[in-house]
């Protein structure tokens, strides 16, 4: 790992090197271990610690199969995924992995004694497997979650209703919170030249969700003019949906804690902000 490091950190190293580098036979991960799925049976949601469940370990390297790509990691992020399966809610992410691994020999590479979470990257592509032409390894890239299979037309219109339409790093293994993960190619997009690995890294999944339920045609294809409720507006999904609603011309409302978050969305532009707690607003 030291080597990959040292490759992606200097500015010279071309594809040919990153080519010729040794991919190791094992990574550090942050897993969740299947003997731990029972953990915090019978405990309130609060009192599930993710850190009695979540592990740094070292894990096998997986070999990346057609269509598929090694990256190597230089930054995630934590998502609420990650929170629910690393308190094994609503259900044991485990049950996901023996799902998928039963849909062929490719897929049974994920159902293992361990899941390496996260579902964001930025990263280095290591190396590709057949069938990929778009990637070579030193490609500087970001991954976007959603994993598909598309081998019923079921999905073309709209991949997330792909029969087979997954998210990577929680309802597959090999997800981001590791020194190595592996992503179906078509998951990879360029990382913006102006974001350090970490700014790369944290927008992904909030961003493309919030993009497909506010603007895209498959969502509510939101238009100038739209009034625009948005509960939790300074978090994750909700800084980008205020971004976009002001971006594509509609009114964000924004519903946020505090003081402070309510001043976070005027710093993005909004105009209409509620301060719930000021203002004794119940949800629902
Ligand atoms: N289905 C999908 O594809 C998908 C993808 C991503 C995320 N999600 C879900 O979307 C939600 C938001 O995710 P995120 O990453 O944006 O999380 P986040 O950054 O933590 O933001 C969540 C916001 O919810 C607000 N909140 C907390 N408790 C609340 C309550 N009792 N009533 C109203 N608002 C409350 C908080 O803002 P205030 O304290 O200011 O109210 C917080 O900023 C999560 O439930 C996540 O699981 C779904």
């Amino acid at each position: 790992m030291k080597d990959i490091l040292e490759a992606i950190l200097s500015d010279d190293a071309a594809a040919s090197d990153f080519a010729a580098l040794a991919v190791p036979e094992s990574y550090r991960a942050c897993v969740l271990r299947k003997e731990d799925a029972g953990m915090f049976e019978g405990m309130a949601t609060a009192e599930k610690d993710p850190r009695k469940s979540l592990h740094l370990q070292e894990v096998p390297v997986p070999h990346p199969g057609p269509g598929e790509a090694l990256v190597a990691v230089m930054a995630s992020s934590v998502n609420y995924n990650s929170v629910w399966s690393s308190i094994f809610e609503p259900v044991s992410t485990f049950n996901f992995l023996e799902r998928y691994g039963r849909l062929s020999e490719l897929t049974k590479r994920h159902d293992l004694p361990y899941h390496v979470i996260g579902s964001d990257l930025a990263g280095v592509v290591l190396r590709t497997g057949p069938g990929v032409n778009s990637w070579k390894p030193g490609d500087e890239v970001v991954a976007h979650c959603l994993s598909v299979e598309l081998e019923s037309s079921d999905g073309h219109n709209d991949t997330m209703l792909d029969p087979e339409q997954r998210i990577w790093g929680f309802e597959t293994n090999f997800g981001g919170l590791a020194e190595i993960a592996l992503v179906k190619s078509n998951q990879l997009m360029p990382k913006p030249n102006h974001l350090s690995w970490e700014e790369a890294a944290a927008p992904g999944l909030v961003n493309s969700t919030a993009y497909r339920q506010l603007v895209s045609r498959n969502g509510a294809g939101m238009k100038q003019g739209d009034n625009v409720l948005i509960w939790g507006a300074s978090g994750g999904l909700g800084s980008y949906a205020t971004q976009f609603a002001l971006a594509g011309g509609a009114n964000p409302v924004c519903v946020v804690s505090s003081p402070e978050k309510a001043e976070i969305c005027r710093r993005m532009g909004a105009d209409a902000v509620i301060d719930r707690n000021a203002e004794g607003y119940r949800f629902w």
